[in-house]
């Protein structure tokens, strides 16, 4: 989490930011081989971008922050890319580690981690150990994640436990993101315009945001001005 100055743009509203933003950081591979780079060099420019962006988030005071890393339909790329990938965010929570407790920041993981390799797993192990108490600010990674999976998974202990759910609120305990509130706003970049299995349960009310820039060119500003898009959508819930 390095530190960043950035203008507020006069027509953001800091009293009206979502509580729990999530992104599905797209484009990395594209970015790279616009350049001619090879892909991984994306997903090392998209870890980067991550960083900018969670800091600015947090800078920006909202809470909670999702983003999907790593999709357990992924494992269908070649086993280079997925080390490749897997490499960055060993890094990324090694080298931050201090940096989360510094800021109060807590992590946490939605998703099956114990089916990453083992170093993997210790680095995350390790950070959510951590940071367990931090309060101000809690980033969920979603890695190895997939939403059908997810609701499987809170069928399945429901079933354990051997009595009905009889709400909504009971259910979302039974997930990975029991302790954050759903998220207001999905921002998938990059141009395609799917969920691609995302926080399937928890995107019911939540507003979503497209663009076409890639994940690695996501700039605090197009943060900013995809926020100011956020404050302009009506939410009624249902209601009228
Ligand atoms: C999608 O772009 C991106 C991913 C599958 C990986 C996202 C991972 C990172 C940004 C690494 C950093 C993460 C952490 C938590 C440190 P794509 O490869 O599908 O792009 P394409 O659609 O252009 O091929």
């Amino acid at each position: 989490m390095a530190s960043t100055k950035i203008k507020i743009n006069k027509h953001l509203d800091l009293s009206r930011l979502p509580k729990h933003i999530a992104i599905i950081m797209d484009g990395n591979g594209r970015w790279a081989t616009r350049r001619g780079l090879p892909r991984n060099l994306g997903h090392k420019a998209g870890c980067e971008n991550l960083k900018r962006i969670i800091q600015h988030i947090y800078d920006l005071g909202i809470k909670y922050a999702t983003f999907f890393t790593f999709s357990t339909e992924n494992w269908k790329r070649p086993k280079e890319e997925i080390d490749g990938i897997f490499n960055v965010v060993r890094q990324y929570l090694d080298d931050d580690g201090s940096q989360f407790v510094e800021r109060d920041a807590k992590v946490i993981v939605s998703g099956d981690f114990t089916k990453l390799p083992n170093d993997l797993v210790e680095s995350i192990k390790r950070i959510v150990d951590k940071t367990k108490n931090c309060k101000k600010f809690v980033l969920n990674l979603a890695i190895n994640y997939g939403g059908r999976d997810e609701i499987l998974m809170g069928v399945n202990k429901a079933i354990s436990a051997g009595k009905p759910i009889d709400n909504a609120e009971e259910f979302s305990k039974l997930l990975y993101s029991k302790d954050l509130p759903d998220p207001d706003f999905i921002i998938r970049t990059s141009g395609e315009m799917r969920v691609s299995n995302f926080m399937l349960w928890q995107l019911a009310y939540s507003e979503f945001y497209f663009t076409n820039t890639y994940w690695p060119a996501f700039s605090e500003k197009d943060l900013q001005k995809a926020l100011i898009e956020f404050q302009k959508r009506k939410r009624r819930f249902g209601s009228l």
